[in-house]
């Protein structure tokens, strides 16, 4: 680790992935600060979970991005918990009709803010 990212705060959404709970291993790593989101709750808390027991930090919050409500309340929670935004990664996808992969949604959803 070189911690040339120290303090930045990067977004990133769909973070319950599995490219995106990578990169936000490898972005930890070099001490990001990590904001997720992604429309499964249990999913974005999963990441959040994974880099913490790494020893980094990082926040969720469970949102549907797929309309402007959901991505200005994702901004506005990075901004509250950490006063800036440095970097987004937009991983989020939905799944395509007929893929056999349907977005999966999160009924009664809660941010999870623990450091
Ligand atoms: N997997 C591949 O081979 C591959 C190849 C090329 C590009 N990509 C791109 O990489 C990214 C991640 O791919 P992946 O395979 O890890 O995808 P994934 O389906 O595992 O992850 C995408 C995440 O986005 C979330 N999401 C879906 N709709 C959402 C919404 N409305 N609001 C918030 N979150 C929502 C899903 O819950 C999921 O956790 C995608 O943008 C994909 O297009 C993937």
């Amino acid at each position: 680790m070189t911690g040339r990212l120290q303090d930045r705060v990067v977004l990133i959404t769909g973070s319950g992935g599995d490219i995106a709970k990578a990169t936000a291993l490898t972005l930890a790593r070099e001490g990001a600060r990590i904001v997720g989101t992604d429309i499964d709750a249990a999913l974005a808390e999963a990441t959040t979970t994974a880099v913490r027991n790494a020893g980094g930090e990082a926040a969720s919050i469970a949102l549907d991005l797929s309309d402007d409500a959901g991505a200005q309340e994702f901004s506005r929670f990075a901004l509250e918990r950490y006063g800036r935004i440095d970097a987004i990664v937009n991983n989020a996808k939905a799944a395509r009709a007929g893929s056999g992969s349907p977005p999966r949604p999160t009924p009664g959803a809660s941010p999870s803010t623990a450091t």
